[in-house]
C-alpha cells in the first residue's frame, strides 16, 4: 500500500472508533475495553471524562509522566476523542491552551463535542496531519502522543515537524508501541495489525535514533511494558535551548 492508501485505512479504523460504544481498535494495548484501561494507567475519569473514555485508544499516560506547569502551551499529536487534551487542559489551567490534532474528522467532531460538553475554553482540535503539522513554529511548550507516531508511515518526518512546533527548551512525552525485535513479514503486512498500532512500529532503538536525526537531545524510554508481539514505551525528550 502506499502511505495515502495507509492513511485512509487508518482514518477509516479510527473513524469507527469514535462512534458511542465501539471497541478500541489498539489491539497491542486495549485488550481489556477502554474504560477499563484507561483506569489501569491511571486516568482519573471523574468530571465526565469517562464518557470520553469511550473512544480512549492509547497505550500509556504521557500527560500523567509530562510534568505540565499552568499557562503551558500543549500539543497533543493524534488526540483521538481528547482524553489526554482533557487531563492537560486541567493542568496548564485558563491561561494555558491545548491543541489537539487529529487526521480522522470523525474524532475531531467527537473531541469537539466532548470540549463542549465539558465546557472547556482552553482546547482546541484541529483537522490535520502529524506529518505536516497545522501548527506555527516554535510555539508549543510540550508535546504530548499517545499510541499515534506507530500508525505514521513516515516517523521522520513526526519527529521533525514536532521539533519544528516546539520552542526552545521544549519538551516531548510519547507513549507509543514499539518492538523488541522484528515482526514477522505477514503479521506487518496486515492491514488489521497495522490500524492495530503494532504492524507500523518499529524497534525502540530506531525510534529514539528517529528522534535524535530530528535534532532532540536527552531522549530516552523512561518506562516499558512489554505486550503480547510488542512493549508499550513512555518516550521523553528534550529540543536544544539554542
Ligand atoms: C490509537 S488512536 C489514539 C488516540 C488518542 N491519542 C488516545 O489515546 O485515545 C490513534 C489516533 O491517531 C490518529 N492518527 C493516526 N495517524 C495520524 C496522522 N498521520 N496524523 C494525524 N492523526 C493521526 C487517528 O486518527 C486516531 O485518532
Amino acid at each position: 500500500m502506499t502511505p495515502e492508501e495507509v492513511k485512509d485505512e487508518v482514518r477509516r479504523e479510527y473513524a469507527r472508533v469514535a462512534q458511542p460504544a465501539t471497541a478500541c481498535s489498539c489491539g497491542t494495548c486495549c485488550s481489556s475495553g477502554p474504560d477499563l484501561l484507561a483506569s489501569d494507567l491511571g486516568y482519573s475519569l471523574d468530571g465526565g471524562l469517562a464518557d470520553v473514555a469511550e473512544s480512549f485508544a492509547g497505550c500509556g499516560n504521557p500527560v500523567a509522566l509530562a510534568g505540565l506547569h499552568k499557562e503551558e502551551a500543549v500539543l497533543d499529536l493524534g488526540s483521538g476523542a481528547g482524553l489526554d487534551a482533557f487531563v492537560a487542559a486541567g493542568k496548564v489551567g485558563d491561561e494555558g491552551r491545548v491543541i489537539g490534532v487529529d487526521m480522522t474528522p470523525e474524532m475531531v467532531q467527537k473531541a469537539n463535542e466532548n470540549a463542549a460538553r465539558l465546557g472547556l475554553k482552553n482546547v482546541e482540535f484541529r483537522l490535520g496531519d502529524i506529518e505536516d503539522l497545522p501548527v506555527e513554529d516554535s510555539s508549543i511548550d510540550v508535546i504530548i502522543s499517545n499510541c499515534v507516531i506507530n500508525l505514521a508511515p513516515d516517523k521522520s518526518k513526526v519527529f521533525r515537524e514536532a521539533f519544528r512546533v516546539l520552542r526552545p527548551g521544549g519538551r516531548v512525552m510519547i507513549s507509543d508501541v514499539v518492538l523488541d525485535g522484528p515482526l514477522p513479514q505477514e503479521v506487518r503486512d496486515d492491514v488489521i495489525t497495522y490500524t492495530g498500532c503494532l504492524g507500523g512500529a518499529i524497534p525502540d532503538g530506531e525510534y529514539l535514533q528517529r528522534m535524535h536525526d530530528a535534532g532532540f537531545e536527552r531522549v530516552e524510554i523512561v518506562r516499558k511494558t512489554p505486550y503480547d508481539l510488542g512493549s508499550s514505551a513512555e518516550i521523553s525528550a528534550y529540543k536544544p535551548t539554542n
